[in-house]
């Protein structure tokens, strides 16, 4: 199966990035052929300044790289490294009615929250829709937020095939892959973690960050001798997600007898969250320490990239008659 997914370089990466996709990109590239890349194109709907955005690229690549997305197995690249991406979004626009994008959740999120906009941020999904098409992709493994996108894809998909396919289809039609344990991972605030709303703990914030956001978590008020619900508790919630199996079923059982307070519950979830990314820290410090290798990974990764996006460019050129 051809994977294929992308994460916009629009600040560091959080705990809700990394268990809602990165830690799927990582099963996934084990018996797949996967593409993963930074999506700076999209970027440029909210980052306008070309020094903070080359660094956020960089950093993502080596967040990547850190994590375990492995070069040798997935091909990893940046968007704008391959252009062919940008002309099929044209194509693409050309059949997408504009109520489609109108109805968009993610873009009047955005502009709630206070993007400009611009026709860029209008027209996103149709540039994902060509990042995912492009490639042929299977499935494509995301959050849930980004479900909508996923469809408004496979609808571009199906209009492009039936215009202009004349019985072979130009596109394959991917489908989303979103965990439902995962699917929305709660920030400090008990909202959706996400950087606009400033309520993420970044994965490789320094071990005291992590401790002091982690403190932040908002609870009730319930004393520590009395029984809790594990499954309303957003302690518990993200402790879940990280614990080993013992942990859970102990930590579990004395929600329910009562005996757990909220600050020991503070302290063992800053502890595992540290503790799974402790590995990822130090390899991340040698690959950051050698730009000229995280590179190299780019260059091969563009070079691929490059090669399976001309072949579907072709085709669609080809179907509409622009060749
Ligand atoms: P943000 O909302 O912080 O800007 P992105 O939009 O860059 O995050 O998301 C990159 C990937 O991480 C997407 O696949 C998205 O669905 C996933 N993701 C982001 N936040 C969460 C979350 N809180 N829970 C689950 N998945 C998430
Ligand atoms: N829109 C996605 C996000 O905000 C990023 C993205 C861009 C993407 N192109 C993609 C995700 C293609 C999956 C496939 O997270």
């Amino acid at each position: 199966m051809r994977v294929l997914s992308g994460i916009q370089p629009s600040g560091a990466l959080h705990i809700g990035n990394y268990l809602g996709a990165i830690r799927q990109y990582l099963a996934l590239q084990e018996s797949n052929d996967a593409f993963y890349f930074v999506a700076n194109y999209h970027a440029l709907t909210s980052v306008r300044n070309a020094e903070i955005l080359r660094g956020y690229v960089f950093d993502v690549m080596v967040d990547f790289l850190a994590l375990g997305l492995d070069p040798d197995r997935a091909t990893l690249f940046v968007q704008s490294d391959v252009p062919e991406t940008t002309e099929l979004a044209w194509l693409l626009t050309t059949v997408t009615p504009m109520g489609w994008l109108e109805k968009c959740v993610s873009y009047k999120d955005k502009v709630q929250q206070g993007l400009p906009s611009d026709h860029g941020l209008f027209a996103y999904p149709v540039l994902q829709a060509a990042d995912i098409l492009i490639y042929d992709a299977d499935v494509v493994p995301v959050g849930q937020d980004q479900k909508q996108h996923l469809e408004i894809t496979r609808d571009i998909a199906e209009r492009f095939n039936h215009v202009y396919g004349k019985g072979a289809d130009v596109f394959k039609l991917p489908k989303p892959y979103i965990l439902d344990t995962v699917s929305v991972v709660p920030g400090i605030d008990g909202r959706k973690m996400s950087k606009s709303y400033n309520n993420t703990i970044e994965i490789f914030d320094d071990p005291t960050i992590i401790t002091k956001k982690v403190k932040k978590i908002v609870t009730d008020s319930t004393a520590v001798e009395a029984p809790k619900n594990p499954d309303t508790c957003p302690l518990f919630g993200l402790f879940k997600l990280f614990a080993n199996a013992d942990e859970l079923t102990e930590v579990e059982r004395r929600y329910r007898e009562g005996g757990v307070g909220y600050g020991e519950m503070k302290k063992r979830l800053a502890e595992v969250i540290i503790a799974a990314f402790g590995p990822a820290r130090e390899r991340r410090a040698d690959w950051a320490a050698h730009p000229e290798r995280v590179a190299q990974v780019r260059a091969a990764g563009a070079e691929r990239a490059r090669k399976a996006a001309r072949v579907v460019l072709d085709r669609a050129r080809n179907a509409c008659g622009v060749a």
